[in-house]
């Protein structure tokens, strides 16, 4: 695979930012085969093609996490000093990851966290509305339905008839002053339709409405640039598309609300002056100036540590390369459902992403048959959901094609 940062030796595609050599099941890419050798050595075995649900640990960050843990046994080992620079790096790279600034970034334990601030910190008020569309994965709807208990009413905008998110529609509503929010995912879970944040960060800025996006599904497999697409809090788990352990994660804020927002529950940390361990009863109840006013300190530093080492894998090789990668994955399933008359239930082209769900007449059977073979995605919402990431193979996919056809 080719690598943006030249952290790891790659091969490049003349003209292209292309995988296509690693891609090729024909003559297989000697950098594709080092990296499952190396970061995910399980590949010979399994086929696992279900990043959308658990992302694989590659083996740097089992051994960062076996090595913090090991540290962690006798803490003395892990000076607080040890500790905030591990923060800090997770802060940095979070931020170069979606182009955005360290002070933007507050590190959470999951996506959830991340809306739930946002429900609660914008300054929303009776009649308001937020407004979603009615496919949301639950993470990005209950949060805002408890406000209802406030008067803040949540508006579920009907999916167009492939099950997408109407954007057409969604737009038209901001029209309505009362609509003060837009949530939405940037990848949806159960097709894998990937929004079109230009158009949406361009409509909400013009209207004035909040943009809050749920990126779990996007971040680590398509690219982002907040500075290009601005929106107003983005949140993210870093368990899936991120490689990275469970309980790590962030919230971005736009740092001109930053200070607008004040979270309805607080860590000890969020406020200024408690990095001086030595008077921490001089109470001062400023609230920090950065994004880090909205972290529940203390968090589960060994996984920041490990989703540090994840980060580094995903940013050396290039979110771009990646997204490309996934994008030829695709190919043989793509082709098969034509041939075939399957549905396909993702969209293709510039609406889809590294999610591929499909729905053959008998959904179940082709599921069970998958899973015999050792080939393990995921069933949502009626489809076979697949999602590989940068070490999967055009022969994998060639794979479940095969098993697919005789199920
Ligand atoms: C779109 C979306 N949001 C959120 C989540 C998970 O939320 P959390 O990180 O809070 O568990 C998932 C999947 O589990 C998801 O697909």
């Amino acid at each position: 695979m080719r690598s943006e940062k030249g952290g790891r030796k790659t091969k490049a595609v003349e003209g292209t930012d292309s995988l296509s050599p690693l891609t090729s099941h024909v003559s297989p890419d000697p950098d594709l085969a080092e990296l499952r050798r190396t970061e995910f050595p399980w590949t010979d075995e399994t086929t696992y093609l279900n990043n959308a649900s658990i992302g694989p640990l590659p083996e740097r960050t089992r051994l960062v996490l076996e090595a913090f843990n090991r540290k962690r046994a006798a803490p003395f080992q892990l000076p607080d000093r040890e500790l905030f620079a591990t923060m800090a790096d997770s802060r940095r790279l979070v931020a170069e990851l979606i182009g955005a600034l360290p002070e933007e970034i507050g590190l959470t334990i999951n996506t959830g966290f991340g809306l739930s601030l946002a429900a609660r910190a914008l300054p929303l008020r009776v009649g308001d509305i937020v407004l979603t569309s009615d496919r949301e994965f639950p993470a990005n709807v209950y949060p805002w339905m408890l406000l209802r208990d406030s008067g803040v009413d949540l508006e579920l905008a009907p999916t167009t008839s492939q099950g997408w998110p109407d954007e057409d529609h969604l737009l038209d509503r901001l029209q309505d002053p009362r609509v003060r929010v837009l949530a939405i995912s940037l990848v949806q879970f159960s097709n894998g339709y990937t929004i079109d944040l230009a158009r949406l960060s361009a409509a909400t800025r013009a209207s004035g409405t909040f943009l809050v996006v749920d990126a779990i599904q996007g971040v680590g497999q398509i690219p982002v640039d907040l500075r290009k697409t601005p929106v107003d809090v983005l949140a993210c788990g870093a368990q899936k598309w991120l490689l990275s352990p469970w309980g790590s994660g962030f919230v971005y804020v736009r740092q001109e609300l930053i200070g607008e927002l004040r979270p309805s529950m607080t860590g000890w940390m969020a406020f200024e002056g408690t990095d001086d361990y030595t008077r921490l009863t001089q109470y001062n109840d400023t609230l920090r100036g950065d994004a880090r006013r909205f972290e529940m300190i203390t968090l589960p530093y060994q996984e920041f540590a490990g989703m540090n080492a994840s980060l580094g894998l995903l940013l050396e090789t290039g979110i771009s390369s990646i997204a490309e990668h996934l994008r030829a994955l695709q190919s043989p399933v793509l082709e098969w459902a034509a041939r075939c008359g399957i549905k396909v239930v993702s969209p293709v082209g510039a609406r889809g992403s590294g999610i591929l769900c499909v729905a053959p007449a008998d959904v179940g059977s082709a599921f069970r048959a998958l899973k015999k073979a050792r080939v393990v995605c995921g069933m949502r919402e009626g489809a076979i959901r697949l999602s590989p990431h940068l070490y999967n193979t055009v022969a994998e996919m060639e794979r479940v094609v095969d098993i697919l056809e005789t199920s």
